[in-house]
């Protein structure tokens, strides 16, 4: 088993999403990078640019996402799934309309949809080709899927100081690309780079903590605020 192979393991990922703490303390420290915008800000803008009226999100975490897209479109038809019923728990009381769903098995028929969004989450999903045939099979002719995710180096500042390695997953920015042309015809990517500030070593050593207490506990003690930089992309696909 290589060193990330735990990132697809159902186990793992329930334990991780059981409760939305991990999830919130990891948000929590993300901004923009050098350019001034975070990803999600470009993945947002993306999503209401193709004017969608039917809009399904898998792995939708607390349905912050969601949320501000129907702020400023309330008038979109906005489904919100994941697999942790926590999560979904958590998008309802944002008032989204959500449902529990393993993003290979989507409630909704053929052609229903006119856009599908996947966050940071296609890194986790055990059968990444069958999810992504489930959202071509949502999506109607011409309907988009935008999606976010991690480079190999997200991060890598605070992870090796911490003794680590880059996280490589199944789905990054340099091969996301080329999953997602394996089932649409049409990939147009966007690297972003993001900023992750920690107000002290006590809040990077708990971000860590969130996925590997072995590397909370290593990270060499420092004074004062740090911060690092993220690599992130957001793809659309159709
Ligand atoms: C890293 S979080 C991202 C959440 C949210 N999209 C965001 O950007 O904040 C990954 C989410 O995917 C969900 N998830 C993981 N595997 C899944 C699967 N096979 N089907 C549906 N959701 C899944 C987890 O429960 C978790 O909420």
């Amino acid at each position: 088993m290589d060193s990330t192979s735990h990132l697809t393991e159902s186990d793992h990922v329930a334990g991780q999403y059981a409760s939305t703490d991990n999830l919130r303390t990891r948000r929590s420290v993300w901004g923009p990078g050098p350019e001034g915008v975070s990803p999600v800000d470009v993945l947002r803008t993306l999503v209401l640019s193709s004017r969608p009226r039917r809009v399904i999100e898998i792995g939708c975490g607390t349905g912050q996402f969601a949320r501000s897209i129907l702020d400023q479109e309330p008038n979109i038809d906005y489904v919100a799934t994941d697999l942790s019923p926590a999560m979904v728990e958590a998008a309802r009381a944002l008032g989204v309309t959500a449902e529990v769903a393993s993003s290979d098995v989507l409630p909704f028929g053929d052609g229903t949809c006119d856009g599908a969004v996947a966050a940071w989450m296609l890194y986790h999903v055990p059968d990444l080709d069958g999810t992504l045939r489930e959202l071509r099979r949502v999506l109607r002719d011409g309907g988009t899927l935008h999606v976010a995710t991690n480079g190999r180096e997200h991060l890598s500042g605070l992870l090796r100081e911490a003794g680590g390695e880059p996280l490589v997953t199944q789905f990054m920015s340099e091969n996301a690309a080329e999953v997602l042309g394996r089932h649409f015809e049409h990939v147009a990517q966007r690297d972003v780079e993001t900023r992750a500030t920690f107000a002290d070593h006590a809040a990077a050593s708990a971000y860590l903590a969130t996925f590997s207490p072995e590397l909370a506990q290593s990270l060499p003690h420092f004074e004062g605020p740090r911060t690092y930089a993220g690599h992130t992309a957001v793809l659309s696909a159709h």
